[in-house]
């Protein structure tokens, strides 16, 4: 990627977090702090088009949230299927690609079947291409592509030699993805939790105290505006 500075970021990754804090400061179950957090992601999704964003990349559920209580677990798969369902429409209208990055074989047989049906759909759109990470963990990621190059090498396919950085990000989920160049996280929580550890190497990190609920259109537009006030150098100067 070009160490120049992009007036818009090409790539946008978001940590969407604090769904349950919204909730019960409302003192409401946290199920619908998630419902309402599926609203900032279609407005996040129409601001990303309307500024030029080419990539989204929302961070929906972790490898580490299926230790949650079975009942919200439940509860966030149906909100997923719900949200696929309304908005696989829509996407296409809108020009969005679907994608995602995760486990998604660990995911209910009719939740993997509405992503495949609509990553098959808007396969060829390019408005806008919507990463959704599902049951998705950076550890496990970066694991597996060591498996997949501990195997070529095994099989006598390549050589130790031949790995470089290249090779080993071909062997990640996001291959053919761009790195980030914006990550932003909601909730005022000052971690990583186990997302895109590679990728976001040179991301731009801008926290944000409002819950994920609470993070509109001019939140998204102010998090772009304090990532084109800073000044990129990719350890160079
Ligand atoms: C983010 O909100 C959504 C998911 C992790 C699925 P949380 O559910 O983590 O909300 P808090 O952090 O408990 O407030
Ligand atoms: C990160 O949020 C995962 C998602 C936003 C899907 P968590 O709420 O799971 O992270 P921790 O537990 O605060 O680190
Ligand atoms: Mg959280």
């Amino acid at each position: 990627m070009s160490a120049e500075h992009p007036e818009i970021p090409w790539h946008v990754a978001i940590i969407m977090d604090g769904n349950g804090r919204w909730a019960k400061e409302r003192g409401l179950p946290r199920r619908d702090g998630h419902r309402a957090g599926a609203e900032s992601v279609r407005e996040v999704a129409d601001t990303c088009i309307e500024l030029g964003i080419r990539y989204l990349t929302l961070y929906a559920f972790s490898s580490e949230n299926w230790n949650r209580p079975p009942a919200e677990v439940e509860a966030l798969m149906g909100l997923l299927d719900r949200f696929l369902i309304e908005k696989g429409a829509d996407m296409k209208k809108r020009g969005i690609r679907l994608q995602t990055i995760g486990r998604t074989d660990l995911l209910p047989d009719k939740t993997r079947a509405l992503i495949e049906r609509i990553t098959a759909e808007t396969a060829g759109h390019a408005a806008l291409t919507l990463v959704l990470a599902l049951s998705y963990g950076a550890r496990e990621e970066i694991v597996g592509a060591a498996r997949s190059l501990a195997a070529d090498a095994a099989a006598g396919r390549i050589t130790p030699d031949d790995i470089d950085c290249r090779l080993f990000e071909s062997r990640l989920q996001t291959a053919g993805l761009p790195d980030p160049d914006l990550l932003i996280r909601t909730s005022g929580e000052m971690r990583i939790s186990n997302f895109l550890l590679w990728q976001i190497s040179y991301a731009e990190i801008v926290i944000v105290r409002k819950n994920w609920p609470d993070f509109r259109r001019n939140d998204f537009i102010e998090a772009v505006r304090e990532y084109q006030q800073r000044h990129r150098r990719f350890g160079a100067l």
